[in-house]
């Protein structure tokens, strides 16, 4: 069972159902350096995310190992966020 579910993260990382996250600033932030103003509507890339070699080494390769955690020294639980995250992420992901 482990190794189904890191098939599936492996292939939401590849294919994530929604590509791309929105939200709109409630109120102004600094991320890396960059202000961003109040009410400006941001975007995270999920696609992109699992697709940056910076994230995952050879991302082109479907390779459902990188997910369980006693084969990787790195977790890359963060580098892929197929259900969102935060207040409004997916209510369906506690099935996950
Ligand atoms: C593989 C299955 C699924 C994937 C990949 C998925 C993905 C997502 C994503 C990316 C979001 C947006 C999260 C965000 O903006 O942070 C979302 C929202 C949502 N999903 Fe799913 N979902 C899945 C299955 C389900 C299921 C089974 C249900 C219901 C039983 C569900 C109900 C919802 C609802 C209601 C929201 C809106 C939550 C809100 O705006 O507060 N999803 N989902």
């Amino acid at each position: 069972m482990p190794y189904l579910k890191a098939v599936l993260r492996e292939t939401m990382r590849v294919y994530p159902t929604a590509a791309q996250l929105s939200r709109i600033l409630d109120k102004d932030v600094i991320i890396r350096g960059y202000r961003i103003p109040a009410k400006t509507v941001i975007g995270a890339n999920v696609w992109l995310m699992g697709q940056d070699p910076a994230n995952f080494p050879d991302p082109l390769e479907f390779r459902p190992e990188r997910w369980i955690r006693e084969e990787n020294e790195q977790f890359y639980g963060f580098k892929s966020l197929p259900f969102g995250y935060g207040p409004r992420m997916c209510i369906g992901k506690t099935a996950s």
